[in-house]
Parts: structure tokens; sequence; C-alpha cells
């Protein structure tokens, strides 16, 4: 069987940069990678995703939008995920359903029950066996995140990122609030040199894979 790693954190905290370098680090070592990020992942996802990030001008409804999420993960843990683990893979995501439960629950405020039962629904009962949460303190991230989109030509829209910091306290708080009850969510501070996070980050992996 594979082992599946999930990467968690609010916006521009190193969820991405840590990824890639896991992922070149574990292919180093001769181990077949798969990565997939969320939304997206699927056809079916990517075109959820970029509904999702780009919103429409009527807003979305907070439940619509999780129905959403939702229906992206069912596709990706069915289609991608589920075959890789079964094909011997290591897979890694970029977020998985704690980042419903952190944005719809801790930061749109809707009930953290309801949340937890779709993520079930959705995933099948699939269930990361270790969860990196990059932890940083949300000005940090948002305005990595800021310099990164503003450094690209044809800055993308992302709607999350327009709302107020008070948001991102409430979902990394949130994010901080999952690990504090759940053995397999790690806490990495991101907002030290992406080196050291990388090294941890391999030493947790390493500790808890072989
Ligand atoms: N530890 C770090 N120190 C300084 N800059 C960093 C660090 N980690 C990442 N960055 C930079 O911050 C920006 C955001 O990083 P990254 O895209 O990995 O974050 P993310 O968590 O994936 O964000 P998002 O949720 O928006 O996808 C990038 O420009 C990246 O190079
Ligand atoms: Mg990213």
């Amino acid at each position: 069987m594979g082992f599946f790693i999930t990467f968690e954190g609010i916006e521009g905290c190193g969820k991405s940069t840590q990824l890639g370098l896991l992922k070149a680090h574990l292919e180093k070592k001769g181990r077949p990678v798969l990565s997939v990020r969320e939304p997206g992942g699927t056809l079916l996802g990517e075109a959820v995703r970029s509904v999702l990030l780009s919103g429409t001008e009527e807003g979305v409804d907070p439940w619509a939008e999780l129905f959403l999420y939702e229906a992206c993960r069912a596709q990706l843990v069915s289609k991608v995920i589920r075959p890789a683990l079964a094909a011997g893979k290591v897979v890694v995501s970029d977020r998985f359903y704690d980042s419903t439960l952190a944005y719809q629950g801790f930061g749109r405020g809707l009930d953290a029950s309801k949340i937890e039962s779709l993520n079930e629904l959705a995933t099948g009962g699939l269930v990361p066996d270790v969860t990196i949460l990059v932890d940083c303190p949300e000005e940090v991230g948002l305005h990595r995140a800021w310099s990164r989109i503003n450094a690209s030509a044809g800055a993308r829209e992302d709607r999350f990122e327009k709302e107020a910091l008070d948001f991102h306290r409430r979902v990394r708080q949130g994010f901080l609030e999952i690990a504090k009850t759940s053995a397999r969510v790690k806490v990495v501070d991101g907002s030290r040199e992406i080196s050291t996070v990388h090294r941890e980050i391999c030493d947790i992996i390493e500790g808890v894979a072989g």
C-alpha cells in the first residue's frame, strides 16, 4: 500500500514550495510520488477550481461553495488518490479536507460537525497518514502570497486573498485547533527559511513512514 501525505495551512505559508521539495526528496530516494492539489487534480476538479477561485458576480453561497469543494474531493479521491495508493505510490496533496474545516468552518462559520460528515462522505473515510500543517502568522502568509501574485504577469484573481486579515486569522487558528485534536497533523513553523522548514518536514516523514 502507498502512503498519503497532505499539506495544509493558510495562503502563502509555503505549502506548494514545501510539497515540491518533499516530492523531489522522496523521488531521489527512489519512491514513486504522485502530487495532486485541491481543489483540482481531475478534469472535473480543475473546471470547478477555476469557478471557485475566480468567484461569480452574484457571490457564492457558503453551502454551495462547500458542496463544490466536496464534489471535487470525491472525484479526486476515487479517480486519482485511491488508485495511486493501491499502486503503492506516495501521494502528496496540496490541501485536503482540513482546509474545508478551517476555511468553511472556522473561517465562514458553517457548522463543523456537518462539514466533518461531508468530508467523510466525499473521501469514503480516507484519512491522510500524515498531515503537515505549515503554520505562519497571517500577515506573513498574505504578504508572501500577494508579492507572488504581483510579481507574476497576468495576476490571477483569488477571491480569498482579497478578504480581510481577520478571516485568515480565524482560519489559521482553525488549523491549529485541528492539529490539537489529531495526532496525524504535525505543525511546522513556516516562518523560517525554506531549507530549514524542508529539513524538518523530511525528518517528520522519515519518522512516520520509515
Ligand atoms: N519559508 C519561506 N520564506 C520566505 N518565502 C517563502 C517561504 N516559503 C515560501 N515562500 C515564498 O512565498 C510565496 C508563497 O509560497 P507558496 O506558493 O509555497 O505558498 P502556498 O502555501 O502554496 O500558498 P497558496 O495557498 O496561495 O497556494 C512564494 O513566492 C514562495 O517562494
Ligand atoms: Mg500553493
